[in-house]
This record gives structure tokens, sequence and C-alpha cells, in this order.
């Protein structure tokens, strides 16, 4: 598959985008600063220049399947996380739709709620919006919803659940595992589950979601 790895310079898409470029999958990595350019160029990846604050029609044509891993990160004002996170979320997925892109895996995040009252509620609720928007389309989907991010080593050993409320840690490497086996995993289409690190083989919990 043609996969369009949105927000491809962040810690956990340019793993993402590492796993991809060995495996049978096309990746392209989608970036807003031609600088990044370099490093890709290095895993032999190619390259779509596009920012979610503006049309991406040009980046989402002619895929076959988007992950999208983008986010406005904690150093923006509230203004960016609404604009990326909710609505650029959302512009993706019109677009995947009017380009006839029929796979989307979203990295969400777990105590995502449109009434959250947590101390980053802004994000938590832009997370929201965008995850509920995902679930009413018609496309493929599939929401992976981590706990705080670390920079462990991976694993591959999970944890998954349904209920997408609660605590814990999910190493970038195990994230960016799940998410890549996602595309490959027809039993996680039209679900949303939390991945933290645990002690299940990542292949046996995407079983049983
Ligand atoms: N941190 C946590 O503990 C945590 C917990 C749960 C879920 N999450 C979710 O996991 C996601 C990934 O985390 P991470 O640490 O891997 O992220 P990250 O390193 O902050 O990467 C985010 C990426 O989004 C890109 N981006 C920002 N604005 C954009 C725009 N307007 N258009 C296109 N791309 C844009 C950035 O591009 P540039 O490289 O050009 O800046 C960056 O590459 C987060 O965004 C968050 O939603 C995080």
């Amino acid at each position: 598959m043609k996969v369009l790895i949105i927000g491809a310079n962040g810690n956990t898409a340019t793993r993402v985008t590492r796993r991809l470029a060995e495996s049978a999958h096309d990746p392209v990595a989608m970036i807003r600063n031609p600088s990044h350019r370099a490093k890709f160029d290095k895993l032999g990846v190619a390259t779509v220049l596009a920012d979610l604050e503006y049309p991406i029609d040009h980046a989402v044509q002619g895929c076959d399947a988007i992950i999208f891993a983008a986010g406005s990160g904690g150093k923006t004002g509230n203004d960016k996380t609404v604009l990326i996170d909710h609505i650029g979320a959302i512009r993706s997925m019109v677009a995947a739709q009017v380009h006839g892109v029929r796979r989307y895996i979203m990295l969400s995040s777990i105590n995502n709620d449109i009434n959250s009252q947590s101390p980053i509620a802004h994000y938590h609720r832009a997370k929201a919006h965008a995850d509920n928007h995902l679930v009413e389309t018609d496309l493929d989907y599939t929401i992976v919803c981590p706990g705080g991010l670390t920079d462990e080593a991976g694993t591959e050993l999970v944890s998954v659940s349904a209920e997408l409320q609660g605590k814990g840690l999910t190493s970038r490497e195990n994230l960016a595992a799940a998410l890549v086996a996602c595309l490959d995993n027809d039993n996680s289409v039209g679900k949303s589950f939390s991945l933290l690190d645990g002690d299940t083989p990542l292949t046996e919990a995407l079983s049983t979601v």
C-alpha cells in the first residue's frame, strides 16, 4: 500500500516511517519544512510538502492509506491545538474521502473527551472531536490511543483495551510498531483501543481488539 504519514518528522512518525521503509509498503512522508527532506532521502522515502492548516489534497491523492501522527505539541497555544489536532485532522479525513483513500489510522490519546476537565483539556477535547468525526465517516479507520509517550526501547509487548480512559505509558517504538501492524491487520478496522506497554505480544494483542 502507498501510505501517507502525516506529521512524518515527528518523534513517533519518524519511527513509523523507518519501519514502513523496511516493509512491503510504499511510504510517503508528509512534512511541512523542506529542510526535513534530507532525513527521508537517507531512508529512501519519498516526501511531500504539506501543512495541515492548508489544503493537503496534493499529498493525499494516489495514496491507499493514511497514518495521522501529527500534533501541535505542548509548546504552541490552544489555537494551534484546534487548528491542527482537531480541524487539521478532519481536513485530512475529508481529503481521504474525496480522493478515495479507504484506510485511515489515527494516532490519538487516552482520556480524550469532548467535555474534558483535565489539565490539558483543550488537547483532550480537540482529539475527541477529531476521533468522533472519524468514527462517523465511511473510512476504514483504526484509532490507537497511547498513554504518556516515552523514548524507551520497543519491546513489542503491550496491553490493549477498549477502555479509553486511564493512565500508563507507551513507548513510541511500541506505538510505531502498532500503527504499522494495523495496516496489515483487518481485525483492527473500525476499532478504537488504548495501547500501553504491557506483557502481550503485539500481534496477539491486536487480534483481540
Ligand atoms: N506526548 C505524549 O505523551 C502523548 C500522549 C498521548 C498521545 N500523544 C499524541 O501523539 C502524537 C505524536 O507524538 P510525538 O511526540 O511523536 O509528536 P511530535 O514529535 O511532537 O511530532 C508532531 C509532528 O506534527 C507535525 N506538525 C505539527 N503541526 C503541523 C502542521 N500544521 N502540518 C503538518 N504537520 C504538523 C510536526 O511537524 P514539524 O516536525 O515540522 O514541527 C511534527 O513532526 C502527539 O501529537 C499527540 O497527539 C502524545
